[in-house]
């Protein structure tokens, strides 16, 4: 979206304003392309031509700093009005529409700036969309080359595209007008940011993730982290191009699933678990009926019998909170064949639970370093749920419950590449014990550009599940186990 004063400044041709959008509204980039910017799509009213604009009467208007003034006057004025109730959860997005129109009209009457019909439109549409959408963010959001918007304070906007980080040029008209934004985003999902609780998680309407922290916790202005929800989801054939995995360990994924493996995918933060996750549940047969629970909706399954379940934080009042661990004990009763968690954490054994009850082939993930740290942090989970249970007995759950651990890292080279593959077989003694099927070739080095050439390898070390495998006759390549030879090479 283009400002207003700069779209008027473009459509009277004039030079110094549409040379320095900064001295009219901030929100251009300062890339924009001279003249008119294309209608927005959301706003349904004419926008005239740039011939229209340039025969436009423009001999009473104001300047583009009247303009500006007379925005932020009429935001101002609205708000007075009505500021109290934008943010009313009770109201539905058709009846605050409706109110916002007509509030924003008898404010636009009022003003005492002589303005075409043309420019009260825009002034109208503009102030709108502040008030309504999401302001200057709405055209990064519309953006699908941008995965991440960073927002450090009103006027310093970072974008990742292609994953790359840069600077955009948008930026917002004040830390007011942030603030506004980042409340609607959170009054919308029933939650509340203010200075007792500074620091909120929410979520777009179209699954972006959007996490908020605003001063005197944020230093320098308000902070808001926005990670886009992906239309596109990578798929198997896209990890595959990044190296993350090899065809060979992907087929062997997708033999575990199929043979209803209880799989832990574990990682740190943004190595892929969720993707991962996503990935492994489309191995899922068709004839299966799926139930996953999530913190905030991510996962993309494409099968037609998914039932998808989202907890729910306290609203403003601290009530009607429904945890992950609510909709574990819930999804038992409602005839789950999968049960996919987003990410285990203080539902910890109820999720074991449902895993030695007979649910099997259940997937979840759990941040953690290693294999044996993923362990680790389950134990702990429980024991932090405040479960009066032996250290003995949490392990015997852990144990009988988890059947493989597959571990991503995120390596020097910027890459995500699965680094283990683990079994957990049993106990001995206190011990979880845990046997490497494949792990990361680190000794193959790097290429020229610094890139990792190792796969995951074969440890050589059969597992126990491969007798799953052959009791569901699922097949593997034969050799899948068989460590690579090559040793021998230099001996030749
Ligand atoms: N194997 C991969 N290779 C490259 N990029 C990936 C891979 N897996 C995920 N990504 C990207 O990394 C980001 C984080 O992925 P996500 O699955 O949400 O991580 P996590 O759940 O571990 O925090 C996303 O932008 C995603 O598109
Ligand atoms: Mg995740």
């Amino acid at each position: 979206m283009t400002s207003l004063a700069h779209r008027l400044a473009a459509a009277r041709g004039d030079e110094a304003a549409v040379a320095a959008p900064a001295s009219a509204l901030v929100q251009a980039p300062a890339s924009a392309p001279p003249g008119p910017a294309p209608a927005s799509p959301a706003d349904g009213e004419h926008h005239p031509s740039l011939a229209e604009r340039t025969h436009a009467p423009s001999a009473p208007s104001p300047d583009a700093d009247g303009l500006q003034r007379v925005k932020a006057r009429t935001a101002d004025a609205l708000f007075a009005r009505i500021g109290t109730r934008l943010n009313d959860p009770s109201l539905t997005e058709a009846q605050l529409h409706a109110l916002v129109r007509e509030e924003l009209g008898t404010v636009v009457e009022a003003e005492p700036t002589p303005l075409t019909a043309d420019e009260r439109q825009r002034l109208m549409a503009e102030v709108r969309d502040d008030v309504l959408g999401l302001g200057p963010l709405q055209r990064l959001l519309d953006d699908d080359t941008v995965s991440e918007i960073m927002v450090n304070g009103p006027d310093m906007v970072y974008v990742e595209q292609h994953g790359r980080l840069t600077l955009s040029g948008v930026r917002f008209t004040s830390e007011d007008q942030l603030r506004r934004v980042i409340e609607r985003i959170v009054t919308r999902v029933g939650r509340r940011i203010d200075e007792s609780s500074p620091m909120v998680d929410a979520r777009l309407e179209d699954g972006s993730r959007v996490n908020a922290v605003i001063p005197p916790l944020a230093f320098s202005g308000s902070t808001l982290t926005i990670r886009k929800f992906s239309r596109d989801p990578l798929v198997v054939d896209d990890l595959l191009r990044f190296g993350t995995l090899t065809p060979q360990m992907a087929e062997l994924l997708r033999a575990c699933v199929e043979a209803r493996l209880n799989i832990i995918v574990s990682g740190g933060t943004g190595t892929g678990k969720t993707t991962l996750l996503n990935v492994l549940s489309s191995c899922i047969p068709d004839d299966e009926r799926i139930i996953t629970i999530e913190d905030a909706v991510e996962l993309q399954l494409q099968q037609d019998h998914v039932v998808r379940l989202e907890s729910r934080p306290a609203n403003v009042e601290g009530k009607g909170e429904v945890t992950i661990r609510d909709l574990v004990r819930n999804s038992l009763r409602m005839r789950p064949d999968r049960i996919v968690v987003g990410e285990v954490r203080g539902e910890t054994l109820d999720m074991l639970q449902a895993m030695n009850t007979g649910h099997d082939g259940s997937l979840s993930t759990v941040h953690s370093n290693s294999p044996r740290d993923a362990v680790a942090r389950l134990e702990t989970l429980v024991l932090m749920a405040g479960m009066d249970l032996p250290l003995r007995a949490i392990r015997e759950q852990i144990a009988s419950a988890v059947d493989v651990i597959v571990q991503l890292s995120r390596l020097r080279d910027g890459t995500r590449r699965i680094t283990a593959v683990t079994e957990v077989q049993g106990m001995e003694g206190e011990l979880v014990t845990m046997q490497d099927v494949f792990v990361f070739d680190f000794s193959a080095g790097v290429d020229a550009q610094g890139r990792f050439l190792g796969t995951p390898i074969a440890t050589g070390v059969r597992p126990r599940f491969a007798e799953r495998f052959e009791d569901h006759g699922i097949a593997v390549p034969p050799g899948t186990f068989d460590p690579p030879v090559r040793a021998a090479r230099g001996a030749w």
